[in-house]
């Protein structure tokens, strides 16, 4: 879902209209503006892709005189994406428009109160009330800012609003309340969105705004208040990347330029990170070290592929650090209550520092006084601005849907801060540790080198297409990738996948075998920790012993392996914990190669969102 408002002296249709494609990666399902031209309120909204909204702005003759207007594309919460429920929603009067993220959650008592009066509700959304209580408001003689001001106290959950109105039709108001919401300062035009991709290609100048704040551009400029009125100050920051990183650069989709980025994405993250002492330096760090001293227990709370960062970081955290640590998806994390005081630090890990799921475990952790770390791809994002540390991945923009880079420099800044634990608390394996630091600067090439090896995986994927179902097994580090790849082919092939580890196979998930159905199989390194080796041996010729197409991922120079399976891809040797590091990437590529095959959008699945502002 993203959300976009423009004042200024361009055509407002096509300043909005390339940001909400700009916007487009966050996901969505609808799409729909509102522009204030001549006295007059225009709204066109359409279900599905963008396009079909482009065309119904065409065939009204584009639309192209008004300087004010709002856009949003919508990932439905309330009510089934169509053409009625898609974003504008207007005012019984026709001259309010609002458009919404987030879910309001007294909604249900909102419109009872509003049927109560006799508006009859066009649509199923929970956000059509902001609309009938914004007129409302505005009936009774206030200003646009002002009536914004007054429904927000009205209102509970998490939302960005923004709205226009006939009789201001130079202004945009916007407000924010857990949900996402920058501005954007050009010369002589103002924007909001839910992010700077929004309006990189007209300025770099960026404002964010906090908590429950309101904010009006217009002819006057841009202010800021609370939702009392008080006057308030945004941040100001400049954006360091421009609109070229969020363009394809020839390739045909963002994943696999994402993908391509890979090697570049991981160097960036490890830059600059290492003190002479061998400590570990983060971004932002508002606890001491003694804190981190202080720390008996440890908590990875994230959801989707950052979880799966999170279960890596955990085999690394108890190894390194000796501490007790525990992986939780956030949307499970708070409800069961989970035991947490000054001595736990949780670690939150989200790409976008806006998942609704996790910033709510975050403030769950810190309300019960525990310390929050978070590793985020998005500087000044709430999860990180809600934070008491901070790790940022330097990866970039991520554009796809399935996250790719994000998640590999995810790994990496697991990395880094098991090792700045380690470092503070005094290492147990100095040893290896040291190794494992002069082992990460490497890792870049060995991403380059499993890259320059795909073509025989990209193959693969074609001709396993056809295939119904596919399993995912790995043991230690190789059961997170596992899940990982399991999820990027359900997310973009369509097709039912799962991960386990490779042990839990025989306690069920062996019955689904069946002549040729295709088992991935995450094989650690022969060296070392042999007994791990063979225990996946076991596990491969299990599954081979019952007609499955197996696929390996092993490390090169395991001569054991290859004979006992149909398929093996060789990634370079690391130490088993950064392993993840490369053998996550033939999935990714497997994954997005097999939906390509199969017609599917790549960058933007069906059903899902980048970026998920609900719980
Ligand atoms: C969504 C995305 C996933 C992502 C997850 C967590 O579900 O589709 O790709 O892993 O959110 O996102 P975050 O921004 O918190 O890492």
């Amino acid at each position: 879902c993203g959300i976009v408002g423009y004042v200024g002296p361009k055509p407002a249709i096509d300043v909005v209209s390339e940001a909400l494609r700009r916007l487009e990666y966050r996901g969505y399902d609808s799409a729909g503006v509102a522009l204030i031209g001549d006295g007059e309120l225009i709204t066109e909204k359409r279900a599905g892709k963008l396009t079909n909204l482009t065309e119904a702005v065409s065939a009204r003759g584009g639309l192209t005189e008004p300087r004010t207007g709002i856009g949003h594309t919508r990932w439905a919460t309330h009510g089934a994406p169509t053409d009625r429920n898609a974003h504008p929603h207007v005012s019984r009067d026709g001259r309010t428009a609002i458009i919404h993220n987030g879910i309001i959650e007294n909604f249900a008592q909102l419109r009872a109160e509003l049927e109560g009066q006799g508006i009859e509700f066009v649509s199923d959304t929970d956000t059509e009330c902001v609309a009938h209580l914004l007129a409302a408001e505005l009936d009774g003689g206030v200003d646009l800012s002002e009536g914004m001001r007054r429904v927000c106290r009205r209102l509970q959950g998490a939302f960005t609003l923004l709205a226009t109105h006939v009789d201001e039709p130079e202004t945009v108001v916007g407000a924010r309340r857990n949900s996402p919401l920058v501005a954007g300062v050009g010369e002589g035009e103002y924007f909001l969105a839910s992010d700077v991709a929004a309006f990189i290609s007209h300025t770099r100048d960026a404002i964010e705004l906090g908590q429950d704040q309101v904010i009006t551009i217009g002819p006057d400029g841009l202010t800021i208040t609370d939702f009392h009125g008080e006057s308030a100050e945004g941040v100001p920051f400049h954006v360091d990347w421009d609109a070229s990183a969020a363009e394809k650069d020839g390739y045909e989709y963002f994943m696999l330029k994402e993908i391509a980025e890979q090697p570049r994405a991981i160097a960036d993250t490890l830059r600059g990170r290492f003190d002479t002492s061998g400590g570990i330096i983060l971004d932002e760090v508002r606890m001491s070290d003694q804190d981190f001293r202080d720390v008996d227990k440890v908590f990875i709370v994230a959801c989707g592929s950052s979880y799966h960062a999170g279960m890596v970081a955990k085999y690394a955290i108890e190894h390194w650090v000796r501490l007790p640590c525990e992986v939780e998806l956030a949307s499970e994390f708070r409800y069961r209550d989970p035991v947490l005081d000054r001595s736990t630090l949780v670690i939150v890990i989200s790409q976008s520092g806006e998942t609704m799921d996790t910033l709510m475990a975050l403030r769950h952790a810190r309300n019960q006084k525990a310390r929050v770390l978070a590793i985020s791809n998005t500087v000044g994002a709430t999860i990180p601005r809600e934070s008491d540390a901070v790790l940022y991945t330097r990866a970039g923009i991520e554009v796809a849907v399935a996250s790719t880079k994000a998640f590999l420099t995810q790994l990496a800044a697991c990395y880094l801060v098991g090792l700045h634990l380690a470092a503070v608390r005094g290492i147990k394996y100095a040893d290896e540790v040291a190794a494992v630091v002069a082992e990460l600067a490497g890792t870049p090439e060995k991403i380059s080198q499993v890259l320059e090896a795909m073509e025989p995986v990209r193959e693969l994927a074609r001709r396993m297409g056809t295939a119904d179902r596919a399993l995912f097994i790995g043991r230690h580090v190789g059961f997170p990738v596992a899940m990982e790849g399991a999820l990027k082919l359900k997310e973009l092939a369509y097709m039912h996948a799962e991960g386990f580890a490779a042990g839990e196979l025989k306690h069920g998930p062996i019955s689904l075998i069946e002549a040729g159905t295709p088992v991935v199989v995450v094989v650690p390194s022969p060296r070392g920790r042999s007994l791990l080796h063979d225990k996946v041996v076991s596990n491969i010729q299990e599954v081979k012993a019952r007609g499955a197409a197996v696929i390996a991922i092993a490390e090169e120079g395991d001569d054991v392996v290859a004979p006992h399976v149909d398929h093996v891809v060789f990634t370079p040797r690391v130490p088993t914990l950064l392993a993840p590091l490369l053998t996550a990437v033939p999935l990714q590529v497997f994954a997005c190669e097999l939906a390509a095959a199969k017609g599917l959008d790549i960058d933007q699945p069906r059903n899902l969102a980048k970026s998920v502002t609900v719980e």
